[in-house]
């Protein structure tokens, strides 16, 4: 199993660029169901969950061109309304081939989606099936925690999610564009990449009115077309980069990113000390002399304080100098990884599940680490990066399936970083 060997205090310094977002590519490859015209998508990131999504697409006998950055989908010849246990089982992101499938073939049997293990009792699926049941279809729960969507006729839907959930929204929305009629959807997400799915959509002759706001109305068609998807800017790499740099006090342009999907850690930064300005598509981040201050988050949906980002944020106030309250309000297991960076030398008291206080600033000592998932895992090299002496980061698969050649990039601007088998 590949890990990350890092030794840290090296200053960084120069530019960093930011790839696609993962979580609009994971929803953009789906959606390649919903139409019978070859899509190409450009932007795309090298990461594990896209490889396993297109892999599941192949599985289904869609063709499958990939170059670099794009690949050119056509899924015209799809054959199975199945999708494989052994591939689904390894991402919470299969679960967005469910909708597209349900809306085109009228059937589909799927195994509950793996993934980060973020969330008490595992990530339920519930929101889900309640939204495909008011589009009329029937569900069966078989052997193997699987389960078989059914629908003589799909029908729209009056639907108000009981939970704000990014990926519900985004599933009932790609399902409705082709079930004829007006669907309305109501307390739905309002992150930028459903905003940036919808767009498409409507690009391509659907009626999508809302996306971005809690209301989403949809006129469904018949079919619509497809052509070309730039994949948005990844605004958790966004913010990652961001904090890595204000923690390390480097001097780091972060390129080829959207400052606006990450305002609410800027206005942070405003009030913490953190030498920024921003322009259109880049962050830049200056060393400081003054010492950072400490502040609460709470994490929150979009626009608020992405729970993708409480752990990275919670490196940073290890430096701040003070005593700041972390409460994670998506996810009640996402602070315990918290307590490989007390092992590290942080000051950290856990209040509740979802409370923690921070006490700075620490010094951080490396330490021989596993990381337990994706964004616990790039808060972890941000540590190591800061911290005196080597770390040792083992399960990278985890980083790597949202960070592409995360080692790579980070020793282009100085890091002392390596990946061994
Ligand atoms: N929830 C339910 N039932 C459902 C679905 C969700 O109870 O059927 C709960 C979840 O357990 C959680 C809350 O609703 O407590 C919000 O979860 P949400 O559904 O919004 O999360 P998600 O759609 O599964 C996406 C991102 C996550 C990100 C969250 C929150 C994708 C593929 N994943 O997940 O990204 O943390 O939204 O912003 O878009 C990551 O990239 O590392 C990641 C975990």
């Amino acid at each position: 199993m590949p890990k990350f060997i890092i030794k840290g205090g090296n200053i960084l310094s120069g530019e960093i660029t930011v790839g696609g977002a993962k979580n609009s590519a994971l929803k953009i490859i789906p959606a390649a169901i919903l139409s019978k015209e070859p899509i190409t998508i450009t932007n795309l990131p090298n990461i594990e969950d896209v490889d396993r999504s297109l892999e599941v697409l192949t599985d289904l006998g869609a063709e499958v061109m990939r170059e670099k950055d794009s690949v050119i989908i056509n899924t015209s010849k799809i054959n199975k309304n199945e999708l494989s246990h052994s591939m689904a089982n390894k991402f919470r992101g299969s679960i967005m081939f469910v909708g597209p499938m349900l809306a085109r073939f009228g059937e589909v049997t799927f195994p509950h989606p793996g993934g980060c293990v973020i969330g008490a009792g595992g990530r339920p699926i519930d929101l889900f099936l309640d939204g495909y049941k008011a589009y009329g279809a029937e569900i069966t729960e078989e052997a193997g925690y699987c389960y078989k969507i059914k629908a003589k006729k799909l029908k729209p839907a009056n639907f108000f999610f009981p939970l704000v959930s990014v990926t519900a929204t985004e599933s009932m929305m790609m399902t409705a564009v082709i079930i004829p009629g007006t669907t309305i959807l109501k307390n739905c997400a309002m992150e930028p990449e459903i905003e940036a799915l919808a767009n498409y959509l409507n690009s391509q002759g659907a009626d999508i009115k809302g996306a971005g706001t809690p209301t989403i109305i949809i006129e469904g068609k018949d079919k619509i077309k497809a052509n070309k998807f730039i994949v948005i800017p990844d605004r958790i790499e966004t913010g990652s980069f961001a904090i890595m740099a204000a923690a390390a006090n480097a001097d780091l342009k972060i390129t080829h990113c959207n400052p606006e999907h990450v305002m609410a850690l800027l206005k942070i930064f405003e009030k913490i000390g953190v030498n920024f300005s921003t322009g259109p598509d880049w962050i830049q981040i200056k060393p400081s002399s003054s010492p950072l201050k400490p502040h609460d988050i709470k994490t929150h949906e979009y626009p608020g304080f992405a729970t993708d980002l409480q752990s990275p944020y919670v490196i940073l106030m290890t430096q701040a100098h003070g005593t700041s309250l972390i409460h994670e309000s998506i996810y009640d297991r996402r602070l315990l990884w918290t307590d490989m960076l007390s092992q590290m030398g942080a000051n950290i008291v856990m209040c509740d599940p979802h409370r923690i206080v921070v006490q700075g600033p620490t010094k951080l000592y490396g330490k021989r680490l596993v990381s337990p998932d994706l964004r616990a895992g790039i808060a972890l090299v941000i540590a190591a990066l800061i911290a005196n002496g080597q770390t040792e980061i083992d399960n990278i698969y985890q980083i790597d399936r949202g960070y592409e050649k995360l080692d790579e990039r980070l020793r282009l601007i100085g890091a002392d970083i390596n990946r061994v088998e």
